[in-house]
């Protein structure tokens, strides 16, 4: 039993980090594995392919399932503990009768277009926390509103967890690491980059001098390279306060901003973001 582990730890005076995954580990999770052990005296990973994040019709069925490679990047990154329960143990009887909803991060970008999305990652993610106890949980930038809902959530509810935000780790051609890759056919893995093509000439134009400072003007033109590229369609191109995760009509001063982009490659839906600070 995770918890039981974990105390014995913490009673021995040793500090926990936390890597709550849904397994399919890739370079980016093995970056998460390795900031929390060095950082944290025992590293404890968690691998669940949690249902209540997935709507009818998602990809919860076909999600990459692969125990064993997952136990050994886990391990060889630094991880001291796995914990892969069946859903039977995460969730007796089958679903949690209790949702946790973070109102306001939770609505937009991602949760406008996957409504009960980040309800169901809250709701998983409440409950790992509570099963491991005091710990440093880290979670990757590349799901940016899932950070700031898993922040606030913690932070709401008083759990005894500090979320910690992880920079997003990119392939040798920009494209940010995602269990989902896999699902590209070679064509479509081709034409991923366009994502992270778009919000650099989205970053630039918010940083660079003498550039267009309209937020309207930056998504249009993050729109416009993802339309030229034939095997992406655009599910959003966004433009928010970094903290608040609201949608920015003009750029101010000094202000810190989060780049956001949500695009099908084929059958696939992609996701990526950027910082930039105006200037
Ligand atoms: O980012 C993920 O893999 C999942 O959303 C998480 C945080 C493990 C919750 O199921």
């Amino acid at each position: 039993m995770l918890r039981k582990e974990l105390d014995r730890e913490r009673a021995a005076g040793r500090t926990v980090g936390l890597v709550p995954t849904m397994g399919a580990l890739h370079p980016g999770h093995a970056a998460l594995i390795a900031r929390a052990a060095a950082e944290c005296d025992v590293t404890a990973v968690t691998i669940f392919v949690n249902p209540l994040q997935f709507a009818a019709g998602e990809d919860l069925s076909r999600y990459p399932r692969n125990l064993d490679a997952d136990l050994e990047l886990a391990t060889a990154a630094g991880a001291a503990l796995v914990f892969a329960p069946p859903v039977e143990e995460m969730f007796p009887g089958g679903r949690s009768a209790t949702v946790v909803h973070v109102a306001g991060l939770s609505d937009g970008l991602e949760g406008a277009s996957r409504p009960s999305h980040f309800d169901g990652v809250a709701t998983v993610v409440a409950r790992l926390f509570n099963l491991a106890g005091p710990a440093r949980a880290y979670f990757g930038e590349k799901d940016f509103q899932q950070l700031a809902v898993v922040r606030r959530m913690a932070s709401d509810l008083g759990i005894p967890v500090t979320v910690v935000g992880c920079r997003t780790v990119r392939d040798h051609d920009g494209v940010a690491w995602s269990s989902r890759n896999g699902y590209l056919s070679a064509d479509e893995r081709a034409a991923a980059p366009v994502l992270v093509r778009a919000l650099e000439a989205g970053a630039e134009a918010v940083a660079g001098p003498g550039r267009e400072r309209a937020a309207g003007e930056v998504r249009r033109l993050m729109a416009r390279i993802v339309a030229a590229e034939p095997l992406a369609l655009l599910d959003y191109a966004e433009l928010v306060d970094a903290e608040t995760l609201t949608p920015l009509d003009v750029i101010a001063p000094g202000a810190e901003i989060r780049l956001l982009l949500a695009a099908w490659v084929g059958g696939t839906r992609l996701i990526d973001n950027v910082g930039v600070t105006a200037p």
